[in-house]
């Protein structure tokens, strides 16, 4: 069950769904509506209205193109065998949780197999950067996975490089050799694989759970950031699941950030109800910190906006890591509530705060192209005028830019598209808590595999083509 963050909502549960889901989303708008104020004919009936119309549009989206939907017997695109790998790559960091990172034990938030301790049911204090985690279990249970290591048409890697390597960032005592052992030992062991060697790494793949920058250190000095595990040889084939790619390399895909909510198959279809027909009533909202550090922060133009918008715009202030402890929960409350969500970039382009936005049916308004548009191609279609909003900075930063204006000026009817075509792209921005998915709908797990399997079943058809290509040639010369 997805409870609803909305105060009204907590002291009333929407009763359990049957599976006869049209009448269950009818019952649970119900619910919705009668516990917020008297139940009156005028809002049935309204009620009624709302439910039929939405309903409309959920079938009419179930049909439409961004939802993956999954055929439970075919793997025409391909099967996967998954590496079992050596206990130093995977579970050996999960069991040394407690030293993972300088300050506090990680044990609580790598549990649940990566969703972290559970708040309240189906929603966790989920780690932006469990997704190592979430995808090896996940991929373990895939329809298409194998035990077949010489029929596989992919091999996935399940190392934590994530968790390997963050927990060598911080520490000044730490050197770039530490950040670097566990790769450099991985790619040894695997060099020593017999498809990797039949393929040089063309059709193997690997999530990892940080930002493409921490991977991406180029000289060897102590000082410098992060590990260079993008940079050594043995990765320089092999396609990498990040939460945030470099757009310059093909190799990089971007997925989402893992969330709060672990959706489940029948509540998607509750939540998705429940985001769309819900009366927001705040313009704008923001989640996050200002940067004291940085002059002129842009996120700081952002508040005193925010602040000048006469409660049109509320802020939650995450200093201190109060919105990620809490696992977002205060910011996607925040969300529920609102109609748009800012999302300037913060220590890097994207934000998991995009994710917690769209899940909670708010439109995004980005600043910066690379916060998402060259990011999640494979999650968000290229039309990003039809489930966002953007605005250019510089006109925000100078005083020409007032986002109130360019957001009260985009009229309802531009708005509720978009707020629906953000519910229908939902299921594949979550991770479903069940280990076989959502079934019968990709979630983001489902669209990155599917993604992965497609792009190595079109190298192998380029490469026979190319081959069959030589071998008429030679056939011609000879
Ligand atoms: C770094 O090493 C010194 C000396 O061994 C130690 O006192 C200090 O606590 C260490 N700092 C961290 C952050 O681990
Ligand atoms: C990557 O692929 C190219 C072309 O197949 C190959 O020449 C190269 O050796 C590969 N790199 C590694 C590390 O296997
Ligand atoms: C503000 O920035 C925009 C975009 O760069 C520019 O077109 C405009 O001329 C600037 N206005 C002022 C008053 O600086």
């Amino acid at each position: 069950m997805l409870p609803t963050s909305d105060l009204t909502i907590k002291k009333k549960p929407p009763k359990p769904l049957s599976p006869n889901t049209t009448k269950a989303l009818l019952q649970s708008l119900q619910s919705y509506y009668t516990s917020a104020r008297t139940r009156s004919c005028l809002v049935l009936s309204v009620l009624l209205f709302q439910f039929f119309l939405l309903l409309s549009v959920l079938s009419s989206s179930l049909r439409r193109q961004p939802t993956l939907p999954i055929s439970s017997s075919s793997c025409s695109s391909g099967t996967v065998y998954v590496y079992d790998l050596p206990p130093m790559f995977n579970s050996d960091l999960i069991n040394d949780c407690d030293s993972l990172n300088p300050w506090n034990s990680r044990c609580d938030a790598l549990s649940n197999s990566g969703f972290g301790r559970r708040l309240r049911p189906s929603w966790y204090a989920t780690d932006q950067f469990a997704a190592e985690l979430i995808f090896h279990r996940r991929i373990l249970h895939h329809r298409c996975r194998t035990s077949d290591p010489s029929s596989a048409s992919a091999f996935y890697i399940p190392f934590y490089a994530g968790l390997a390597v963050g927990k060598y960032l911080w520490s000044s005592n730490h050197t770039s050799r530490d950040r670097d052992f566990h790769c450099e030992k991985l790619l040894r062991w695997v060099s020593h694989q017999e498809p990797y060697r039949r393929s040089d790494g063309w059709d193997h793949f690997i999530m990892l759970g940080r930002i493409t920058w921490d991977f991406r250190r180029s000289r060897s000095g102590n000082s410098d950031w992060g590990s260079s595990f993008l940079y050594m040889p043995g990765m320089s084939n092999v396609t990498r699941l990040l939460i945030e790619r470099n757009p310059w390399d093909p190799l990089d895909v971007g997925v989402p950030y893992p969330t709060g909510i672990g959706i489940r198959s029948l509540d998607r279809l509750h939540w998705q109800a429940h985001i769309l027909s819900k009366r927001r009533s705040t313009l704008f909202a923001f989640a996050g910190a200002t940067r004291s550090t940085i002059k002129n922060d842009f996120r700081g133009v952002l508040l005193q906006q925010c602040e000048a918008a006469e409660g049109r715009c509320r802020a939650v202030d995450c200093g201190g890591r109060r919105c990620t402890k809490s696992g977002a929960a205060a910011a996607v409350e925040l969300f529920l509530d609102s109609e748009f969500c800012l999302q300037p970039r913060g220590d890097s382009f994207t934000r998991r705060s995009m994710f917690d936005c769209m899940i909670a049916g708010a439109v995004p308004v980005f600043f910066w192209r690379r916060t998402a548009y060259t990011q999640y191609e494979w999650f968000l279609p290229g039309e990003g005028e039809s489930w966002s909003v953007f605005i250019d900075r510089r006109e925000v930063k100078n005083g020409t830019g007032s986002v109130r204006e360019v957001l009260e000026g985009l009229g309802e009817e531009r708005v509720r598209k978009m707020r629906e075509r953000v519910v229908e792209l939902l299921p594949r921005l979550v991770y479903a808590e069940p280990e076989m998915g959502l079934g019968g709908v990709g979630d983001a797990f489902d669209v990155a595999v599917e993604g992965v399997l497609k792009r190595f079943r079109r190298r192998r058809l380029q490469r026979q083509e190319e081959e069959g290509k030589e071998e008429e040639e030679a056939a011609e010369e000879g």
